[in-house]
């Protein structure tokens, strides 16, 4: 059997507590062709290259190798210039010019729903972070954010996590089990475009709050966006929406907890939350890769040539860990001068969200800390999600001495 290269390594589950020996060693090759003929690019410059190259695409339908992709349809998998108007389209309803309070107007309801999951916590002493902490608040925050009913939420956590669980892009790909939950994943995606597109057909005939219902019902300058795009949207947004985020905030905790002089430091200066959330996520990136790109042409880049029609993977994970570019990359630093991430990408995908994460994990990290006393990881490393895209602790046990006021 031929030896496993570095990124296939990487790929493997039991390896995702900890890829990043082996990004380190996939980044002597920046631009690593793979035997299954995918171009894995892991070193920061590479990477910001290939984000603002125009003879790169992210729609699929223009590569060579069919990927069947659940987001397909959406903005992170179209070009300009739809990708743009349907952009446009989406962000009139989210941020500025013409929504410019909308994520600060969020900002008591977020307060309060984190401070209600640190009150629920009071009198324990052993808590899961990811199940009591980490996953209700971003959930229940993007429902209110999009105008999905709060009891939907066990029926989509259960059809993401099936659609999270069957994708595999490593070795395991082919195993029996790992074809058993592949084989589940177009069902799931069936079920939650049923449900959205149920829902956001209600909107259209009784409008209603959230993003959803303005979305539905809005005719702007640029007409308003399909059903069918809307649909596609609306699951990208819900899923992105906080997916990402839990495993940034348990990823955050995680990481103070293991390095106890930030979190003293964190403890007697609070203003660092706002330059530290960039650090957990150059640290520990919410999204390790992403895989939809391809060349519309030969691409030449680092002494490689990527050919016509070739996936291209982007590894963000790897980048943000470049020593080329950040100095002591596997130290946390909450002060790092000149932090300028790939975590939430570059170019015309940089993420629709990021505002509104950022202040999520602010309040939710900021509060964690201020409130809970003398927290300690029971076990480490702790179990993780098999998804590779999307990596996060499935569950986080933390010891904790109480809950402050
Ligand atoms: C810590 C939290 C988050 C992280 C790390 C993150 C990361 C990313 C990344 C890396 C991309 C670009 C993918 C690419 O390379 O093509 C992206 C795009 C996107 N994100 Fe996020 N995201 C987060 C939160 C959110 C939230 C809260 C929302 C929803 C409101 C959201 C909605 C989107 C959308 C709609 C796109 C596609 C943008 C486009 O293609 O133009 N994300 N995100």
């Amino acid at each position: 059997m031929a030896e496993e290269t570095p990124w296939q390594q990487a790929l493997r589950y039991a390896n995702r507590a900890n890829p990043y020996p082996f990004y380190e060693e996939l980044r002597k090759t920046p631009v690593a062709p793979q035997p299954d003929g995918n171009y894995v690019v892991s070193t920061y410059q590479e990477v910001v290259q290939l984000l603002h190259d125009t003879r790169v695409t992210s729609d699929g339908r223009k590569r060579g190798v069919p990927f069947s992709n659940p987001f397909e349809g959406t903005v992170i998998t179209t070009d300009p210039p739809e990708h743009d108007v349907d952009r446009r389209r989406m962000m009139r309803h989210f941020g500025p010019p013409e929504c410019p309070h909308m994520i600060a107007g969020f900002e008591p309801e977020i307060r309060r729903i984190f401070g209600e999951l640190l009150d629920n916590l009071t009198g324990k002493t052993r808590i899961d972070l990811v199940d009591e902490f980490a996953f209700p608040g971003p959930v229940t925050v993007i429902c209110k954010v999009l105008g999905v009913p709060l009891e939907a939420i066990p029926s989509f956590h259960g059809w993401i996590e099936t659609a999270l669980d069957g994708l595999d892009f490593g070795p395991e790909a082919n195993d029996p089990e790992q074809q058993r939950r592949a084989a589940a994943v177009p069902d799931a995606v069936t079920a939650l475009r049923q449900y959205l597109g149920d829902l956001i057909g209600q909107y259209r005939k009784q409008p209603g709050p959230g993003m959803l219902s303005g979305m539905a019902n809005d005719d702007g300058p640029e007409g308003p966006l399909s059903q069918e795009s809307l649909v596609n949207n609306a699951m990208l947004m819900l899923f992105a929406g906080h997916e990402t985020t839990v495993n940034l905030i348990a990823h955050s905790v995680m990481s103070l907890l293991r390095h106890p002089d930030q979190l003293e430091k964190l403890r007697r200066r609070p203003e660092l939350i706002v330059p530290g959330i960039e650090e957990f996520l150059r640290f520990e990136s919410s999204v390790q890769l992403w895989p939809t790109r391809s060349a519309l042409e030969d691409v030449e880049i680092a002494g490689t040539t990527i050919p016509k029609g070739a996936p291209i993977f982007l590894c963000y994970g790897s980048a943000n860990r470049d020593s080329e570019r950040f100095e002591n990359p596997d130290k946390l630093d909450l002060e790092r001068p000149d932090n300028q991430h790939v975590g939430y990408s570059q170019g015309i995908h940089y993420c629709f969200g990021a505002p509104l994460a950022r202040l999520e994990v602010q309040i939710a990290v900021g509060e964690f800390v201020r409130r809970v006393e003398n927290p300690r990881l029971v076990e480490d490393p702790p179990p993780y999600r098999r998804n590779q895209i999307f990596r996060g602790p499935r569950h986080v046990w933390v010891d904790i001495d109480g809950i402050r006021e």
